[in-house]
């Protein structure tokens, strides 16, 4: 007899999408072809010299360590690290508030697990990172816009609508680049207190600023208010999760949370059952790496790369985008956010660029509503600044042809 299984598959499989990026990715992929689509750091700073001399050490020297099974919360060395790290940021952490993960993404699901009922309400910004929507609608959540403008989420939104939690990206936003001002992340955390609303904050690029002053986290300023009450300053109410993945490699998967005692050890329990912990070897080789002291000059490498590229998009834009045309100014992280005139659709736009070789991400799929079909994402962080501007260049020859400019 044949196996249906149409029949067999939870619910839940419904409420899970598979990620509309990640498939318009794929024609992305052609050599030749100038992507400024994906998400991807640049692979030519992975400081692979470093690791393989770090892998070579570790293995040798502590295998246990790095090929053993290991803790579920991760690698005490490294949690003592990381706390200490999160401490000097400003978000006084104790090594048994970390919880390391195998990526934000798991960090994302992991927290969908332990928080999420099927219906329950959340608050994202619209537009945000799509992988957060994927992993949340796993678990049954809906979703409440956050609008946004160029000063980041809008506070007066987050007000009356008994959410789970509010997913926030308030710096160097993905998709936008937008980084949320200080006295709106006032503001926001305010209304957060006002309303006994938790807040979840993913921060993967923070440390990337290639320009301006480095702003205080949500997870940071909640911190400052705490201690100001005589608390210890761990906050309570902002989740804090960051990422080895920008700053040395995403194929590491390696990812922490910051959290209070309460909830560490339900994220615990349910990373057990999910992959009982995260690869020891990447654990054991980013605690080395830290070791070493040889993170600030990994970070000031990116940013200074990051940097150079980012103007490189900025004067290309400015040369060969027809004029009206809205684009983000990011002080850090990959993104640059472009909104086209009402006329011009990005979806169907896209198979037009790829034809050209140039490929970029349609805005639309970041949204939780009906919006963004003018808009698109641009990534500067991978690509070489002649390729830059010969891939912007292309595209905004097919902007003008298609406003008739
Ligand atoms: C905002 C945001 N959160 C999380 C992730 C996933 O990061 P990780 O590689 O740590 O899973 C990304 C990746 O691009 C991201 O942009």
């Amino acid at each position: 007899m044949q196996v249906n299984w149409n029949d067999r598959f939870a619910t839940r499989l419904e409420w899970m999408t598979t990620s509309a990026i990640r498939d318009i990715l794929k024609c992305a992929q052609t050599p030749g072809l100038i992507s400024m689509a994906g998400g991807w750091p640049e692979a030519e700073l992975f400081p692979t010299a470093q690791l393989a001399e770090i892998a070579q050490q570790v293995l040798t020297q502590s295998p246990r360590d790095s090929l053993q099974y290991g803790l579920t919360d991760g690698l005490t060395v490294l949690r003592e690290q990381l706390a200490k790290m999160s401490t000097a940021q400003g978000i006084p952490a104790q090594p048994e508030n970390i919880v390391i993960t195998s990526g934000t993404q798991q960090s994302l699901d992991l927290l969908g697990r332990i928080l999420l009922n099927e219906g329950d309400t959340l608050l994202v910004e619209n537009p945000t990172f799509l992988g957060a929507l994927q992993s949340f609608k796993a678990y049954g959540a809906r979703f409440r816009a956050v609008p946004m403008d160029d000063q980041g989420a809008i506070p007066e939104e987050l007000d009356g609508h008994d959410a789970k939690f509010y997913y926030a990206l308030p710096t160097f936003q993905n998709p936008t680049g937008v980084t949320t001002t200080l006295e709106r992340r006032k503001a926001l955390l305010e209304r957060a207190r006002e309303q006994n609303l938790v807040i979840v904050e993913d921060d993967p690029y923070g440390v990337l600023r290639f320009e301006g002053q480095p702003l205080p986290t949500l997870a940071q300023l909640a911190a400052e208010e705490d201690i100001a009450r005589g608390g210890s300053g761990l906050p309570q109410r902002v989740i804090y999760c960051s990422s080895f993945s920008k700053i040395l490699a995403p194929g590491l998967r390696l990812s922490w949370i910051v959290a209070p005692r309460e909830l560490t050890g339900p994220l615990v329990m349910a990373k057990q059952g999910a992959d009982l912990h995260t690869n020891a070897l990447a654990q054991s080789m980013a605690s080395e790496f830290i070791r070493r002291g040889w993170m600030p000059a990994q970070i000031e490498r990116i940013r200074e790369t990051y940097r150079v590229r980012r103007q490189a998009m900025l004067q290309a834009i400015e040369a060969y985008f027809p004029s009206g045309i809205y684009y983000s100014r990011p002080e850090g992280g990959l993104f640059m956010w472009v909104e086209l005139p009402g006329e011009v659709e990005t979806i169907p736009l896209l198979p037009k660029a790829v034809e050209q070789q140039v490929a970029f991400v349609p805005g639309k799929p970041f949204y939780i509503t009906d919006a963004g079909d003018s808009t698109m994402r641009l990534t500067f962080a991978s690509i070489q600044p002649e390729l830059i501007h010969e891939g912007i260049r292309r595209l905004g020859g097919l902007i003008k042809a298609h406003l008739g400019a």
